[in-house]
């Protein structure tokens, strides 16, 4: 359990990790550090999580070198790491080697940490993006590994890292694969995910852009729903060792979800243009949740209209677009 316990979040100011970092507070940790570079993270999005927690720490460091972090992990006494933080799939399409070599670099730095013992437990962020596109529906933990892109890549190589000290030296991890999460917070600058560029385009009047036919499909999950997977996980000693999906299992087409956004925006009619699709989009996305049902003992909710209508309201509150 996190009560009591000293907890690090790495990635922690971005999407996911300040909505991990919110439920961690809940549980009353003794310590609670956030480690962000600030690539795409943002302090704002720790507001909420100083206003209930003001000792939260947070240091801005590269989570990949080895050394800052064997020194920050020991002088904060850290016993659990959720290791969230990433370089994202976009950027890996003009960055690829650094993509590559940064989130396999995160990966293992955690890892060594967790060898020299400086770790109890680490909770590990893998992605769907790791199986490519469906070759089965639902896709379960032993979906085939058919990274499409060099981000994808990087997050099958860093699980094989993890998975690779659990086997040889003992390490108490678990890896855990999230598929498309929405929600308040998700980056809307250059590399944004799919939800606020749409409600960008349709503020500034301009069509909303389609890549390829739309039917491509995603199992979206929201992210305070992720946040409270991985502390559950994290709660369940029978995770150990695991891979373990954390998805809704309901797929959802492109066109679809624009239709319901759309919809919740009042502009059900706002024109719509189809481009090339991009290189690499996967096809079909859905998550079997049953391994995590069967740990845990209950599945993340699907995609609800709700949920979209907190998230639309969230960007146009806060003009964080
Ligand atoms: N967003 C999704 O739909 C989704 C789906 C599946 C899995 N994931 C995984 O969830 C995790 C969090 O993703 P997110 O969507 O919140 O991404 P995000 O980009 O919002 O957050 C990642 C954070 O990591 C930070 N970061 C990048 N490089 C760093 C470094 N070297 N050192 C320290 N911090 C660094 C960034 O500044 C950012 O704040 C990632 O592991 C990602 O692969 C995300």
């Amino acid at each position: 359990m996190i009560k009591g316990k000293n907890v690090l979040v790495t990635g922690g100011a971005g999407f996911i990790g300040s909505h991990l970092v919110d439920r961690i507070i809940r549980d009353d940790p003794a310590n609670l550090v956030v480690v962000d570079n600030f690539f795409l993270g943002n302090e704002d999005n720790l507001a909420d999580a100083r206003r209930a927690y003001p000792d939260l720490k947070l240091f801005r460091l590269d989570a990949s070198d080895l050394a800052a972090m064997h020194q920050l992990v020991a002088s904060q006494k850290i016993e659990v790491a959720f290791d969230l933080a990433v370089i994202p799939l976009p950027t890996s399409l003009s960055y690829p080697a650094w993509t590559i070599e940064t989130n396999v670099g995160i990966a293992t730095t955690l890892c060594e940490l967790a060898r020299w013992g400086n770790l109890q437990t680490l909770v590990h962020c893998s992605s769907s993006e790791a199986y490519g596109s469906a070759t089965i529906v639902p896709m379960d933990e032993n979906h085939p590994l058919l990274p499409s892109t060099p981000y994808a890549a990087s997050k099958v190589s860093a699980d094989h890292v993890v998975l690779s000290y659990i086997l040889t030296f003992g390490i108490d991890a678990v890896v855990v694969r999230p598929f498309n999460n929405f929600g308040p917070r998700q980056n809307p600058g250059t590399y944004a995910g799919i939800i606020p560029i749409i409600i960008n385009r349709v503020r500034k009047g301009e069509p909303v852009m389609i890549h390829g036919d739309g039917e491509q499909t995603r199992d979206f999950i929201y992210a305070p729903h992720t946040a409270n997977a991985l502390v559950r996980v994290y709660d369940a000693p029978a995770t150990r060792g695991k891979v373990i999906n954390v998805a809704t299992g309901y797929e959802t087409s492109i066109n679809a979800l624009i239709a319901m956004l759309l919809d919740v925006l009042g502009v059900p009619d706002h024109p719509v243009v189809h481009t090339p699709p991009r290189p690499g989009d996967v096809r079909r996305h859905c998550g079997d949740v049953r391994l995590f049902r069967e740990l845990i003992g209950f599945e993340p909710p699907a995609l609800s209209r709700a949920e979209l209508a907190e998230t639309v309201d969230w960007y146009l509150r806060s003009g964080n677009l």
